[in-house]
């Protein structure tokens, strides 16, 4: 990757507010000055928006005003004006009916934020699941020099000489407590030792991923993914990454320089071999789409394919990020892509240099943690992306995290009709189900649930569960945590509510899946199939007003990055229409 720095000095887009001796320009910085600014750091130096997704109801993102003083101090350092500007944060563990609902309305505001504003680049201060891709989204498609900054994991749980992992061993905790294995009480003590730090969920879910996926592109500086939160190397980190953003704008290092076609395959490799989330699925299709790069299903089954897991994390296995980062962290991962051929060794990153100038020399301090390929946790790592007349568009499983006995599996149809089908039945102890049948969940795709939340992995019904059967089949249109297990089929597309193959699917149709040859089918003929969508009698709600409307009416499918229809493709940093 050749990148030819800018010509600096030059004039940048915040001197358009603040440059002149316009009445317009004494408006825009004379009411700054109120905070004590004086005029000689409106002579044209970079404007560098802390974007910031703190938030006390987020509280992955609950220490991040902290990291923003350590990115303000690294860009008055570098000859910066650093601005604190507060961005939708959309919690993971808060927001209704689903985070991901919001994702595209978060990447819509920063957008606006970026362009209607003095902006001249971005740090962007995320963490909790949602941010993170919403952020470089919304920063993609301004296309203003921007560098990612995450909060960090939270450090390892402890629960009675057991690591408790985020969200994985809430979803073990909680089939324990529905098979008798668990008191509540023990239930709650558990709870508190899961969350002991601030940061992100300390397992391979979503936000790890997504903070891989973000350092892997080349959007953060090497090393930032796996430091936990409450590491005084986080706070260099961020003081660094201040320092850098002043650098990058004087360059004008943009996204588009960075977030390429060879970049994104680096990231489904890297997703590949750290175990992670099928949330990276959509995220990054939605982030490429942001950028213009051609970004499929089909990229995601080739390249990750011979990619083996490497990194021994939850909910793949055994250890937390807080040992990851001991172990030397996701540059020890992308040193080993590298070895194998099996990265763009020349892709640009954020630092200026490539990728592999940042990882060349890095050493794995602990291979029980980052393991030798021969000992990898699954020598087929990424996401398996299958195909039949149940998903025509495509539909991803997890291979790492699934039973490799159902791997291969017909079964019986036990059919959810929605979300709430599903909770009324799978307690009841006449429900016809035993551990072969294949569970199916309809209408929680984007449009069914809306926002196509994390409950693809479906809890086990009990009876099932006091045999001690721990997995079985599930397919839906939904998404699943990233903390979560199991054989798990995902994103089935196009999804029920869009009059998918799923909506037609009744109880006691038969399944297959086959990972191995990627196929996953409806055992009924082609005929029966188009007569029953010919009967099927649409979604039974579409939202009449307000946003949930806008996102029926606007949100696609899954197999694409559930991303606004208006909304893909960088529309630049130029003012529409300036009143001024
Ligand atoms: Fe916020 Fe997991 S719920 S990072």
């Amino acid at each position: 990757m050749t990148f030819k720095p800018a010509e600096w000095p030059r004039k940048l887009r915040s001197q358009e507010w603040y440059g002149g001796t316009s009445r317009d320009n004494i408006y825009h910085r004379g009411w700054l000055k109120n905070q004590g600014y004086p005029h000689d750091l409106f002579d044209g130096r970079p404007v560098i928006g802390i974007l910031n997704t703190w938030s006390d109801l987020t509280p992955c993102n609950g220490h991040l005003r902290e990291l923003a003083e350590k990115v303000k101090a690294g860009v008055w350092e570098a000859g910066g004006f650093p601005v604190e500007v507060p961005v939708f944060s959309a919690s993971e563990n808060t927001y209704r009916p689903t985070a991901m609902m919001y994702r595209n309305l978060a990447a819509l505001a920063v957008e606006e934020t970026m362009r209607a504003q003095p902006i001249d680049g971005a740090v962007l201060l995320v963490g909790c699941d949602k941010t993170t891709p919403s952020l470089i989204m919304g920063a993609a498609s301004t296309d203003l020099p921007s560098i990612v900054v995450t909060g960090g994991p939270m450090l390892n749980g402890w629960f009675r000489g057991e690591r408790v992992g985020s969200g994985t061993a809430l979803w073990q905790m909680s089939e324990d407590i529905k098979a008798g294995k668990m008191t509540t009480e023990d239930f709650l003590e558990a709870e508190q030792a899961m969350s002991r730090s601030s940061g992100t969920c300390n397992t391979m879910g979503t936000a790890s991923t997504m903070a891989s996926m973000a350092e892997a592109l080349g959007m953060a500086l090497s090393g930032n993914a796996a430091i936990p939160g409450v590491d005084a190397r986080r706070r260099v980190m961020a003081q660094m990454s201040g320092r850098r953003i002043v650098q990058m704008v004087k360059d004008d290092l943009k996204p588009s320089d960075i977030m390429t076609k060879q970049a994104f395959e680096n990231a489904i490799r890297t997703n590949g071999a750290i175990g992670g989330s099928t949330n990276a699925v959509i995220h990054l299709m939605a982030m490429a789409g942001r950028v213009g790069i051609d970004l499929t299903l089909d990229d995601w089954d080739r390249l990750g394919r011979d990619v083996p897991t490497i990194v021994n994390l939850m909910p793949s296995g055994k250890y937390l990020m807080e040992e990851f980062f001991y172990a030397g962290g996701l540059p020890v991962v992308l040193k080993r892509l590298g070895e194998a051929g099996q990265l763009h060794k020349d892709a640009l990153t954020v630092s200026g240099e490539t990728v592999w100038d940042e990882v060349k020399d890095v050493r794995n301090w602990n291979e029980d943690v980052i393991l030798p390929v021969e000992q990898a946790l699954t020598q087929q790592g990424g996401i398996a992306v299958l195909r039949g007349n149940l998903a025509p568009a495509g539909a991803v499983l997890k291979p790492s995290a699934a039973s490799p006995a159902l791997m291969k599996h017909r079964g019986r149809a036990v059919v959810f009709e929605d979300i709430d089908d599903y909770k009324r039945k799978i307690n009841d102890e006449a429900l016809d189900i035993d551990e072969t049948c294949v569970m199916v969940l309809k209408n929680c795709g984007p449009k069914g649930y809306p926002g196509m939340a994390e409950v693809g992995n479906m809890g086990l019904p009990p009876k099932v569960l006091k045999k001690g059967i721990t997995d079985m089949v599930r397919i839906s249109d939904a998404r699943m945590s990233g903390t979560a297990y199991g054989t798990v089929v995902l994103h089935t597309s196009p999804e029920a509510a869009r009059g998918g193959p799923l909506a037609i699917v009744r109880d006691g149709d038969m399944i297959e899946l086959d990972v191995a040859e990627r196929r996953l089918h409806l055992d009924l003929t082609d005929e029966e199939i188009a007569a029953r969508l010919a009967d099927w009698q649409g979604p039974p709600e579409v939202p009449a007003a307000g946003y949930a409307k806008m996102f029926h009416d606007h949100v696609e499918g899954a197999d694409t990055g559930a991303d606004f229809d208006f909304l893909k493709g960088c529309r630049g940093a130029a003012v529409p229409k300036d009143s001024h």
